[in-house]
């Protein structure tokens, strides 16, 4: 079929090889080990001469089919999936980070992604310098010839600021500097990531790919379009065939290092929750929006934050980013951060728990919980407010939501 559209594409992914009793969903295969037939196979296996799995920490059938799902989905040149949306940004950033080099990128990150580039890669003597990814002059000056990557969210968490990325990617080439995105906010029914200018994008399937929470995932989503001899530590080794020094550096030494892939459970979860996330994102993302509006005038709230609100200032690029569809998350700022207590405690059907684009609607005071080891500065430098609520949309009827928050704002 000429131009299967996105659902299509990830619901038609074929197996690698076809299963032996016609299964229409490939099983999961738990087992560690691979059995090979004699010594020559096993020895051309391990060395890359014929293309096989052999033990599960390196790659697995069933995590190999979640990756050609998300390469359908994508569009991408190689996937590799790991345990956590963590495991993707700390694998990416050891592939192409070294002592000496530097990483250009916005403050506005989850929690663990500033604690991991500010204190987990400076030990290794890697430095972070952070921008305000609307100056595109800040951005610029602060690449240099040891600059190994650009690095922002998509939308960030919980600000929904939304960078220019196709601004950004202009200099970005011009320097020769990898757009490292993390994407986790806007999967790609409503973001052509390749088109935007990225290279590279780390997600946390955890969130909307995984079908509800099943359990935590990544992948690091590798567009071939950078030329990595530009990368001091990629650019000695021999150009591998068919993927990108990148992927190599990753597939041939990283990943097996650090342990983190995918395990064959995930995989198959997050495989059947891809098949359905074009129609979970765009009814949460209506569900967001709607919520967004009906209580933007709410006399209790100071503002509520949503990019596709008229309001916000983040509307235009977020139509042309996501066609008007940036997704299920959206944010309350209150009076003070009792009051955001009090609502967060009256709420009945939405639920205070951690995570985000659950099919169950979730809600979180960031600065208490997410972001409470980070000094009154560093939140500053963050962006994190006291007194503001996040909310993820799940897939409940929005009347319902609507009165959970009616009720709670009434006790407030
Ligand atoms: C934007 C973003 N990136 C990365 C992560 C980390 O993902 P994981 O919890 O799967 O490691 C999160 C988790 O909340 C996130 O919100």
């Amino acid at each position: 079929m000429n131009n299967p559209s996105f659902s299509t594409r990830i619901i038609g992914t074929a197996f690698q090889k076809p299963d032996a009793h016609g299964a229409i969903t490939l099983p999961v295969y738990r087992n560690a080990a691979f059995e090979f037939a004699d010594s020559e196979t096993i020895a051309a296996a391990f060395q890359n001469r014929i293309n096989a799995h052999t033990y599960s920490r390196i790659s697995n059938p069933s995590v190999a089919n979640f990756e050609q799902k998300i390469k359908a989905a994508s569009g991408a040149e190689s996937v590799i999936a790991l345990s956590s949306g963590m495991a993707a940004i700390t694998n990416t950033f050891f592939a192409i980070a070294g002592a000496g080099s530097n990483i250009v990128a916005s403050p506005r990150l989850f929690g663990n992604t500033f604690s991991f580039l500010k204190s987990t890669l400076s030990s290794f003597g890697v430095e972070v310098r952070f921008v305000d990814t609307g100056d595109l002059q800040q951005i610029a000056n602060a690449i240099d010839e040891n600059t190994c990557a650009f690095f922002a969210e998509l939308v960030t968490n919980p600000h929904l600021e939304i960078a220019n990325l196709p601004e950004i990617s202009g200099i970005l080439k011009a320097k020769k500097v990898p757009m490292i995105i993390d994407t986790t906010l806007v999967p790609w029914c409503a973001f052509d990531a390749k088109k935007a200018g990225v290279d590279v994008e780390v997600i946390s399937t955890t969130k909307y790919i995984s079908g509800g929470a099943t359990g935590t995932g990544g992948v690091i989503v590798d567009y071939g379009t950078f030329d990595w001899t530009a990368n001091k530590k990629l650019a000695a080794m021999p150009e591998p065939k068919d993927i990108s020094r990148f992927t190599f550096k990753l597939r041939s030494e990283i990943v097996r290092n650090l342990g983190a892939y995918m395990t064959p459970d995930t995989a198959y979860m997050h495989a059947l929750g891809l098949e359905t996330l074009q129609v979970r994102y765009e009814q949460m993302s209506k569900t967001a929006y709607e919520l967004a509006q009906h209580f933007s005038s709410h006399p209790k709230i100071i503002s509520v934050n949503y990019p596709q609100l008229e309001n916000s200032p983040y509307k235009a690029i977020s139509e042309t980013l996501f066609t008007g569809n940036p997704g299920a998350m959206f944010t309350f700022n209150l009076a003070s951060k009792a009051d955001c207590y009090k609502c967060m405690d009256s709420l009945k059907i939405i639920r205070r728990a951690t995570n985000l684009f659950d099919n169950k609607s979730l809600v979180i005071h960031p600065e208490s919980t997410i972001y409470s080891s980070f000094s009154p500065e560093i939140k500053k430098i963050m962006g994190i407010e006291d007194n503001l609520l996040r909310f993820s949309a799940g897939l409940e009827n929005v009347e319902d939501l609507k009165r959970d928050i009616e009720n709670a704002l009434e006790l407030v």
